[in-house]
């Protein structure tokens, strides 16, 4: 598993914003948007093209194309959905499945509720959007899920990770499967109730508000 803790001062930034207790939801889901898309420049860093000759005015040239199969984006529900705009916004010919997964705040225990995805995902690579790789459990569950139906390389990308997280998804994820994790930033601990510490609270209520 590669992991990639993006260094770059607008993300810094940006994330800033978004630990501060004070940002309300509308600033909390613009700045969320803004970062995820200075990650999905990262994150699609090995995106598969194909070579294409074209004529620009002057001549003639070889340039370079996205290629089938077309790149799978899976924003994990709820909170991940806050990511799915600034990650098509890069890649707006990606297709989008949905994988709906809930964690018992008492067990941390995750269950899957919904899940809209092709079967067959052959060669596809797979971008998993989930705000906070906290215990890890939500994204060891989907990575094999698309694992399972044939995924070629699989990217996390987060907002934050906790250090506990990385390692039990390092510790049970298969080391064949092609994966890496792109946060803005590795955080110091999870607490006694599976929060990311200093983190920014519960990523879907800041993004959503308290249901
Ligand atoms: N999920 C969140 O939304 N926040 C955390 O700190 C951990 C898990």
């Amino acid at each position: 598993m590669r992991v990639l803790e993006i260094d770059h001062p607008l993300v810094a930034h940006k994330l800033t914003v978004l630990r501060r207790a004070e940002t309300r939801s509308s600033v909390f889901r613009l700045l969320a948007d803004e970062l995820v898309t200075l990650l999905a420049y990262e994150a699609t860093r090995n995106v598969a093209v194909a070579p294409v000759e074209i004529e620009t005015p002057v001549s003639s040239m070889t340039g370079t194309r996205l290629t089938d199969p077309k790149p799978m984006v899976v924003p994990i529900l709820r909170a991940g959905l806050g990511m799915l705009d600034g990650m098509t916004r890069l890649l707006p010919t990606a297709e989008v499945g949905f994988l709906g997964m809930v964690r018992n705040d008492e067990t941390l225990e995750v269950t899957t509720y919904a899940n809209r995805l092709p079967d067959d995902l052959t060669d596809r690579q797979c971008f998993v959007l989930d705000p906070m790789l906290a215990t890890g459990h939500t994204l060891i569950d989907s990575v094999n899920y698309l694992h399972e139906r044939g995924a070629k390389d699989i990217t996390c990308v987060t907002l934050l990770c906790a250090p506990e997280g990385l390692k039990t998804l390092d510790e049970a994820i298969d080391p064949a499967i092609d994966l890496t994790v792109v946060t803005a930033a590795i955080d110091e601990k999870l607490n006694e109730k599976g929060y990311i510490v200093p983190g920014l609270g519960d990523a879907g209520d800041r993004l959503f508000g308290v249901v």
